[in-house]
C-alpha cells in the first residue's frame, strides 16, 4: 500500500514538474488566443510603449505585458493605464479579445480607448468573469455578455455609453457588481434589477436617468450599496 502511494506522489509531482516545466520555458499560448491578442493589437491606432513584447516576432505571448496564462491559455488580461490613450479601437479589435475562449479577466481600465464596445460582445466572451473598462471614452450601447454565464463584475464608470440600460440581459448572469456611474445614461430607472438576485454593487449615479424608482429596485436580497444622485 504505502510502495503504491509513494509512487503515485511520484507520479502526480512529475506531472505538476512537466506542466510548470513547459509553462515557465516556452511561454506559448494557445494559436488561436495568439492570433486574437495580435488582431486587438493591429486595431490600435498607436502601440502603446506599455505593451512589451506585444508584436508577430514574439509567439510567446503569454509573457507579454498584462497577459496571464493557465495551461497555455490566456486568462486575464490586464492592461489598466498602460498608456495606451488617444487609441480609437478600430472596427473589430474588441470582437477579437472576445475569441479569446478562456479569458475570465479582461482589465482596460484608465487608458482612454475611444469607440464601440461592440454589441453583445462580439458574441465572444464565453468564459468572462469581470470586465473593467471604467475612466475610457467609448460611446455606443454598454456592453452585454449574453453568451457568459459566470460574469460577476462590470465596471464602466466615467465612460461616453449612452442608451438605455440592459436589466434583462445583465441580470441573466450571476452578476455581483455593476459600476455604471459617469456615463452618459438616459431614460427612465429601468425596472427588473430584481431580477438580479446576488447583486450587492448598483452604481448608476452621474447620468441623465429620470422617472421614478421602480419596486424591485427595493427587493434586492443581497443589496449594499445604491447609488443614484446626480440623475
Ligand atoms: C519582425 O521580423 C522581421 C523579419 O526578421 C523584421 O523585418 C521586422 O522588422 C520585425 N518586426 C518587428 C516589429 O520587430
Ligand atoms: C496611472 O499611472 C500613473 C503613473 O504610472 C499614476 O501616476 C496614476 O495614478 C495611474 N492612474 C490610475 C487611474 O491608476
Ligand atoms: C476598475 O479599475 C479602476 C482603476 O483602474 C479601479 O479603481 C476600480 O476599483 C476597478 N473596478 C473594480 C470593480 O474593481
Ligand atoms: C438586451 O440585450 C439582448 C442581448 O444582446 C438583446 O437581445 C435585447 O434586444 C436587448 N434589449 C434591449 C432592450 O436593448
Ligand atoms: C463557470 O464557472 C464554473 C465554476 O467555476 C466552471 O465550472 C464553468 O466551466 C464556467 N463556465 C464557463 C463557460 O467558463
Amino acid at each position: 500500500m504505502r510502495g503504491y502511494y509513494c509512487f503515485f506522489h511520484f507520479l502526480v509531482v512529475s506531472v505538476l514538474l512537466h506542466f510548470h516545466g513547459g509553462h515557465s520555458q516556452s511561454h506559448a499560448c494557445d494559436p488561436t488566443d495568439l492570433a486574437a491578442l495580435l488582431a486587438f493589437s493591429d486595431g490600435l491606432d498607436t502601440k502603446g510603449a506599455g505593451l512589451v513584447g506585444w508584436g508577430p516576432n514574439d509567439t510567446s505571448c503569454c509573457s507579454w505585458t498584462g497577459v496571464s496564462c493557465d495551461l497555455g491559455r490566456v486568462v486575464e488580461l490586464d492592461l489598466s493605464n498602460r498608456s495606451l490613450s488617444r487609441n480609437t479601437l478600430r472596427g473589430e479589435a474588441l470582437a477579437q479579445l472576445g475569441r479569446l475562449s478562456s479569458l475570465r479577466h479582461l482589465d482596460l481600465s484608465a487608458n482612454g480607448l475611444t469607440g464601440a464596445f461592440p454589441a453583445s460582445g462580439g458574441g465572444g466572451f464565453p468564459a468572462i468573469e469581470v470586465v473593467n473598462v471604467s475612466s475610457n471614452g467609448f460611446t455606443g450601447p454598454h456592453p452585454v455578455f449574453p453568451g457568459a454565464p459566470n460574469l460577476t463584475v462590470l465596471d464602466i464608470t466615467n465612460n461616453a455609453f449612452s442608451g438605455g440600460i440592459n436589466v434583462t440581459v445583465l441580470c441573466s448572469s450571476p452578476v455581483r457588481i455593476l459600476r455604471f456611474s459617469a456615463n452618459a445614461f438616459s431614460g427612465d430607472v429601468p425596472a427588473g434589477f430584481g431580477l438580479c438576485k446576488v447583486l450587492t454593487d448598483l452604481f448608476l449615479d452621474g447620468n441623465g436617468l429620470t422617472g421614478s424608482l421602480p419596486k424591485d429596485l427595493y427587493m434586492m436580497p443581497m443589496l449594499r450599496r445604491l447609488s443614484l444622485q446626480e440623475n
